[in-house]
């Protein structure tokens, strides 16, 4: 099965690259800056990643991504996790990116943009991966910065994909950013929105009612609610599921208990993702494995999980056809 998940053509929706941040880039890109790591070794950095609930990681994430300062440093983050990425054979990828947590430090939207498309070019060119990149709002920050980041966002609006909402969840419900999202959808974004993470039910339901997201990322939590579960099935909304960040951030037990198979017998659209892959302990590949191990799941789930993914993305017609027959003729060969 190894060998099976390893070779098959996959697209990752959920991916946000302040998260593929390995310490060994981070220390050489500190150096390069003259930034201070408060650890004294990449080992020391690595045992600190240690998370019992979300914020825990989010407080290392935050500080991770100070050392991030010039347009080489995006270009540098962004190529490791492409080339990584095209080495598990990951066909196309909608990559997040967090200006708010950069904007503040006095580095420019078009240094973190500019450097982050500069390396999604090359890995167009390089390795025929394609991709897109989604603006996400921190939500412990309130409306206002979040209005003035979708403006500050406006000269990029073609590098840009889409809108999305992350960050400490519990106490910032999809409610707080409705107007936001509104004008957003009226700019001509994608919208989605992590919601059921460690949130209850009801923020998924409001990322769909109120905020009218084209995906949920995680959304474990929507398995609360018969009726949303009915929705979902209905209206295949993907779920963009994220297992060892699930597991590494205590949103589920163990990975015996996680939810993507039942979110899989109801019929709805879940995906695998790897969320923050450097802090979490796998990229697609690894996340693939965990699951199917734990879960029991056979060929033929892995076939309907990439293909979801593949159904999901916010590409053209054209390149989700071509990724549909890819993955067909790789199912029919193995
Ligand atoms: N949840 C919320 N915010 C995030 C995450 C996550 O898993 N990763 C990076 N920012
Ligand atoms: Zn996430």
């Amino acid at each position: 099965m190894k060998t099976f998940i390893d070779a098959l053509p996959k697209v990752e929706l959920h991916c946000h690259i302040e998260g593929t941040f390995e310490p060994e880039l981070m220390f050489k890109l500190a150096q390069r800056n003259g930034v201070d790591l408060p650890y004294d070794s990449i080992e020391s950095l690595r045992e600190a990643y240690q998370f019992t609930r979300l914020q825990d990681f989010l407080d290392i994430y935050y500080q991770g991504m100070n050392v991030l300062q010039t347009e080489q440093d995006f270009f540098d983050l962004t190529w490791k996790y492409l080339e990584k990425s095209h080495q598990q054979n990951v066909r196309h990828s909608e990559i997040f990116f967090d200006p708010q947590g950069h904007l503040p430090r006095g580095v420019s939207f078009s240094t973190v943009v500019n450097g982050i498309s500069e390396a999604l070019k090359q890995a167009q060119t390089e390795f025929g991966m394609t991709s897109e990149l989604i603006m996400c709002f921190l939500r412990h920050l309130d409306e206002q910065d979040a209005m003035d980041t979708l403006e500050a966002a406006r000269p990029y609006k073609d590098l840009i994909v889409g809108v999305g909402l992350d960050s400490s969840e519990l106490g910032h419900p999809p409610s707080k950013f409705e107007r936001v999202f509104t004008l957003a959808r009226a700019q001509g974004y994608k919208c989605v929105a992590h919601a059921g993470e460690e949130g209850p039910s009801q923020y998924v339901r409001e990322a769909i009612e109120l905020l009218q997201v084209d995906r949920i990322d995680h959304g474990n939590n929507a398995l609360d609610d018969p009726q949303l579960i009915r929705e979902l099935a209905q209206t295949k909304l993907p779920l963009t599921v994220c297992p060892l960040s699930n597991t590494r951030l205590c949103v589920v037990d163990s990975m015996e208990d996680h939810p993507i198979k039942k979110m899989l017998d109801h019929g709805l659209r879940a995906t695998v993702n790897s969320d923050d892959p450097a802090y979490f302990g796998g990229y697609m590949n690894e996340n693939y494995y965990a699951i199917v191990d734990s879960l029991n799941l056979g060929k033929e789930d892995i076939i309907t999980l990439a293909k979801n993914s593949i159904e999901s993305t916010f590409t053209t017609q054209q390149r989700k056809q071509d990724l549909l027959e890819e993955l067909s003729h790789y199912a029919s060969n193995h």
